[in-house]
């Protein structure tokens, strides 16, 4: 039997990298899953391509997260094309480094607005329909334990992340909302590929200090999402499981 037979998730980002994995894996548990994007409407066209050639339902969803109106959108999308929710992925995210000379306040805006004001918002929104049993999954990253040199503002969200995932985990509790954040380490996805983390020496450092020898690939953070949205993780609320073959 599909782990999520009957339940409808939203991802947000979810038209590249580790959103796109995440959707399609939902959604070959049964899942249907409504696939957010800001701007990649090709992609997450795709991606929803993808999840019907194999028998699911899909809808793509554009939406700022970091806009209250576009935020709200999206979730009543999904609830308008599926007639409820259950599982939220607040898995949009931008990241870009620099040290401490280099900080402006666009740079500090961009990553917090979509980080955690949009992890905000969507929830916000989401929880006005999601009920008992269902589930919240933030995306953060090993970087808040690695805390990483010139990546202040990138790990300051999701430090906030990590934070306001232990908050909602609490507020959201007595509701039988579970809240629970994936930390990710370096994964293969088209935004590492443009970042430039993949190629440089900050992976080959990363993969030398790695347990299991290699960078992640974006399916090995989509099974722990189905685990955490699944009943099988229905005892588990404000964890922050470390996926990152040992790395930290
Ligand atoms: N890759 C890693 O090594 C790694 C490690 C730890 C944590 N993470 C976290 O994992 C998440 C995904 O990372 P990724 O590497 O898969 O990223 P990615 O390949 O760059 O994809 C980012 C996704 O976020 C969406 N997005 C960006 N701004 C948005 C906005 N304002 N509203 C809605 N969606 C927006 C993008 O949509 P469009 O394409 O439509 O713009 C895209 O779908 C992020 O939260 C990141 O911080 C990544």
């Amino acid at each position: 039997m599909s782990k999520l037979a009957g339940k409808v998730a939203l991802v947000t980002g979810a038209s590249k990298g580790i959103g796109a994995a995440i959707a399609k894996a939902l959604a070959a548990e049964g899942a249907h899953v409504a696939v957010n994007y800001a701007s990649s409407k090709a992609g997450a066209d795709d991606v929803v391509k993808t999840i019907v050639a194999a028998g699911g339902k899909a809808i793509a969803v554009q939406g700022d997260v970091s806009k209250a109106e576009q935020a709200k959108g999206l979730v009543d999308a999904t609830v308008k094309e599926f007639g409820r929710l259950d599982v939220l992925v607040n898995n949009s995210g931008v990241y870009e480094f620099g040290a401490i000379e280099e900080i402006t306040e666009e740079h500090y805006h961009r990553q917090f607005n979509v980080n955690v004001l949009g992890l905000l918002l969507t929830t916000q929104a989401a929880v006005k329909h999601i009920g008992e049993g269902g589930s919240v999954i933030n995306i953060s990253s090993v970087v808040t334990s690695m805390a990483p040199p010139a990546s202040a503002v990138y790990t300051g969200t999701k430090g906030a992340v990590d934070a306001i995932n232990s908050v909602l985990a609490k507020e959201l509790g007595p509701r039988k909302i579970r809240v629970n954040a994936i930390l990710p380490g370096i994964i293969e996805t088209e935004g590492t590929h443009t970042a430039g983390v993949i190629g440089s020496d900050f992976e080959h450092t990363a993969v030398a200090q790695t347990p299991l020898a290699r960078i992640g690939q974006p399916d090995d953070i989509a099974k722990v999402a189905v685990f955490l949205a699944s009943d099988d993780a229905g005892w588990l609320t404000g964890e922050r499981l470390t996926a990152a073959g040992g790395f930290r």
